[in-house]
Formats: structure tokens, C-alpha cells, sequence
């Protein structure tokens, strides 16, 4: 039985509290996770959720209670991990280029680090020598993922320590006693092929040989989820066993018996996500009527940054016949959410749903043009719960501070 959340179900909710509207299925979130358990039952494999997809507090208890691990990004991240109940021990934080009073505070809460440059690699070092192990985030050169601007492991990439530093990483562990837990590696978002997984698995056997103190081997996250309807995502089946096999293999040969950590974002959470908008203007242009509706980049940027698609159904007037349509935001900038794309017969006041808006929507907006954040609802079986408030003219004003005008 599909646990996707009906149009019928979305329109209700768009009732109910307006657009636009995120809304999640942690249904789906179960589902995601058990396929991912699943696949990978026969690898020694750990799961933590990179949550830059998505931080809702709801949202991570459900993940939490799940069972599942969590990857922060940055402290703040680990902080509302903190608060939605994961222990220390479940907070992995992968970070890159911070500063390192972060990763002071880091090891304050005695979570796992990931560190991804020589700089912060030798302050940890001197602060904490072998008291506390580390892991490092490595810059295999590998050119994965989507699209270039979430690829991660490329040769230019700023993420991660080059592969090609390996010797300075070894002077500054026998210089400060490192105890080196981790190797990670994240080659970027939306990698289908899994030769890419298999070729990062390579790199870390090589190395393993000069790091005797490693506790997992971590290849990120990236797994490829269908955005349109004809794409395939990332074959999880092939890759669990791929990877059981592999870590079978490192055992045999090199008596290294190691765990297999993932850091996966939009496959957990990117399905369960809808956004849902309302149409606000139709006008004709010369070569295209153009869908105005009532949000912008401001809610979801992904369509503008990265050229993301997501699919988009007018599920109010769905028996209408099938139009072409450019799908545009409201914001003062040019915020195109789709070109020439069919869609039924959209009339004013119509309700626009994105799909697959579960990660990297809600989480990378903003308050431009004063324009406010969206609410967030979650439904969980028959039950629907509101958890955030959308914006209201005090989130605004909140934090700002008044200086009366003095013109002389
Ligand atoms: C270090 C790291 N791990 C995991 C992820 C999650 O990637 P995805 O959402 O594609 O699974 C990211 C995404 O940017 C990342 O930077």
C-alpha cells in the first residue's frame, strides 16, 4: 500500500492553513529507511542523516526514534539534533571550513568529527592530540553527482583534505599522536552510478595501510533519487551488496574489520516532501502563458540554483486539458520554476503541488523581499500536525534594532 499523501489530503491542508505550504509524509520517511536497511543488510553499515535536507525538530524525532544516526553541518545543526533527542554518540558532524571553535565545541558534546582541512587537522591535533579521535573528510578527485555545483569531490573542489596531502596528514598525526578513526568521502548529491561509491571504496583501501586506528570508512551521502518521472535512482540493492562484499573482501585481506558509514539526505526525505502554492496571475506572453504563483526562490531555490526539476500537478482542475506553461515565482528577481511545461489547464486560484520537495526546500530559504517563511505540516497516518507556523510580520522585526534617524 503507497503511503504517499493523496492530492485530496494536500488540497485539505492548503485549506486549512493556506499556501504556500510544505508538507511531509514521515510515512514515507519509514519506508525510505527500511528500503535503505534493507539493502544494505548484509554490510556492517551505519546511517546518519544528513539533516541540511531537512531540520524540522518533528521531523528529526521521527528519524530519531527510527533509529537512525544524524550528519550536522554545522554546530547549530548539532544543537537541534541535541534537542530532538539524539545522544552525542548518534551526531556525526561533517563539517568544511569552519573555524575551530566549532569543532572545539564539537568535541564538548563528544560528538564524532569529520575535520576536512590540514589547518584544523593540526589545532585538533594540538588540542587534543590522541585524546580524542577524529576522522577525515578526503578530496578524492573524483567529478560526481548531479550537476557541478553539487559536486563535491572534484580536483577544484573547496570539500575535504586532497587526496595528494596524504604525507603532510601523516606528519601532523605522527607530530600530534592522532588517533584517526574515520576516512570520509562525499562526492557530491544525486550520484546514480555506483561505480563512483566502489571507486571512493578503492581509494580508502589503498590508504588504509597508513591509518591503523580506523573505526569506519564513510562515503557520504549522494545516493540518486527520480525527480522526473522516467529517471532511476541510485540501484540500492546493487549497492548494499557491493558494499557487504567489499568490507567482507578488507577483512579477508587485510584483516581490517570496519564499518561502513552513509550520510544519506535526499533519499530519506526528499519523496515525502510536497510543497503546495497557489496561482496568483496568468499572462500571456509572446511565446508562453506564464503561471505566476504565490511564492518565489525565497521558498524553494532549488529550480534557479541548481536548474533542479521537480515535478509540478495542478491538483485542483487535474481533468483539465493538458496546457504549456512557465511556472514563475513572485519575488523581484527572475524566479522560474519550469519552461514549457505541461500541465492541466491552470486557471487563477488554482493549487500548483511540487513533489519530491522534501529536502533542500523549506531548509535553504530565506526572508527576501519580506516575504515570509512557509508553513511546514506534518502527517503521520490519518493525523495531520502543524509543525511550524508560517512567518508573520515579527519574525521580521525580530532581532532588529531601531536607531531613530538623525539628519543634521
Ligand atoms: C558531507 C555531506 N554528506 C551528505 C550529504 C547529503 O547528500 P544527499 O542529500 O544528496 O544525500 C551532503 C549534501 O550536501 C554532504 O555535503
Amino acid at each position: 500500500m503507497s503511503v504517499q499523501t493523496s492530492d485530496a489530503r494536500l488540497l485539505a491542508l492548503a485549506a486549512e492553513h493556506g499556501t504556500p505550504l510544505y508538507v511531509y509524509n514521515v510515512d514515507v520517511i519509514s519506508a525510505q529507511y527500511k528500503a535503505l536497511t534493507q539493502a544494505f543488510q548484509a554490510a556492517p553499515a551505519k546511517f546518519f542523516y544528513a539533516c541540511k535536507a531537512l531540520t524540522n525538530l518533528s521531523i528529526l524525532q521521527h528519524i530519531a526514534a527510527l533509529g537512525c544516526n544524524i550528519d550536522c553541518s554545522s554546530i547549530n545543526e548539532a544543537h537541534l539534533a541535541l534537542r530532538a533527542g539524539f545522544s552525542p554518540q548518534r551526531i556525526l558532524y561533517t563539517s568544511n571550513g569552519i573555524g575551530f571553535a566549532e569543532i572545539q565545541t564539537a568535541v564538548a558534546l563528544g560528538l564524532t568529527v569529520n575535520i576536512d582541512s590540514l589547518s584544523n587537522l593540526d589545532k585538533f591535533g594540538a588540542a587534543y592530540g590522541g585524546t580524542y579521535p577524529v576522522g577525515l573528510r578526503l578530496r578524492p578527485n573524483i567529478m560526481a553527482g548531479g550537476n557541478l555545483k553539487i559536486s563535491t569531490g572534484h580536483a577544484n573542489s573547496k570539500f575535504g583534505i586532497p587526496i595528494e596531502q596524504m604525507d603532510q596528514v601523516q606528519a601532523l598525526r605522527q607530530a600530534h599522536g592522532l588517533r584517526i578513526a574515520g576516512l570520509h568521502v562525499h562526492t557530491g548529491s544525486e550520484v546514480k552510478d555506483l561505480a563512483v561509491f566502489m571507486q571512493v571504496a578503492e581509494i580508502f583501501a589503498a590508504l588504509l595501510p597508513q591509518f591503523p586506528d580506523l573505526v569506519y570508512l564513510d562515503m557520504g551521502g549522494g545516493f540518486k533519487v527520480p525527480y522526473k518521472d522516467e529517471e532511476v535512482g541510485t540501484d540500492m540493492a546493487a549497492l548494499g551488496k557491493a558494499v557487504a562484499d567489499f568490507f567482507a573482501h578488507l577483512e579477508k585481506t587485510q584483516g581490517r574489520k570496519l564499518e561502513a558509514w552513509f550520510e544519506p539526505g535526499k533519499y530519506l526525505v526528499s519523496a515525502c516532501g510536497h510543497f503546495v502554492t497557489s496561482v496568483n496571475v496568468i499572462k500571456e506572453n509572446p511565446t508562453a502563458t506564464v503561471v505566476g504563483i504565490n511564492t518565489g526562490f525565497n521558498n524553494l531555490i532549488r529550480p534557479m540554483f541548481y536548474d533542479a526539476y521537480h515535478r509540478i500537478r495542478n491538483i485542483s482542475h487535474p481533468q483539465g486539458p493538458l496546457q504549456s506553461y512557465t511556472v514563475v515565482g513572485h519575488i523581484c528577481e527572475t524566479d522560474t520554476f519550469a519552461t514549457d511545461r505541461p500541465l492541466a489547464q491552470v486557471r487563477e486560484g488554482d493549487v500548483l503541488v511540487f513533489d519530491n520537495a522534501g529536502a533542500y526546500g523549506f531548509e535553504m530559504g530565506s526572508h527576501y523581499n519580506s516575504r515570509f517563511l512557509p508553513a511546514q505540516v506534518m502527517v503521520r497516518g490519518e493525523e495531520n500536525f502543524l509543525i511550524r507556523k508560517r512567518d508573520q510580520l515579527d519574525d521580521l522585526l525580530h532581532n532588529q534594532i531601531l536607531i531613530a534617524p538623525k539628519i543634521s
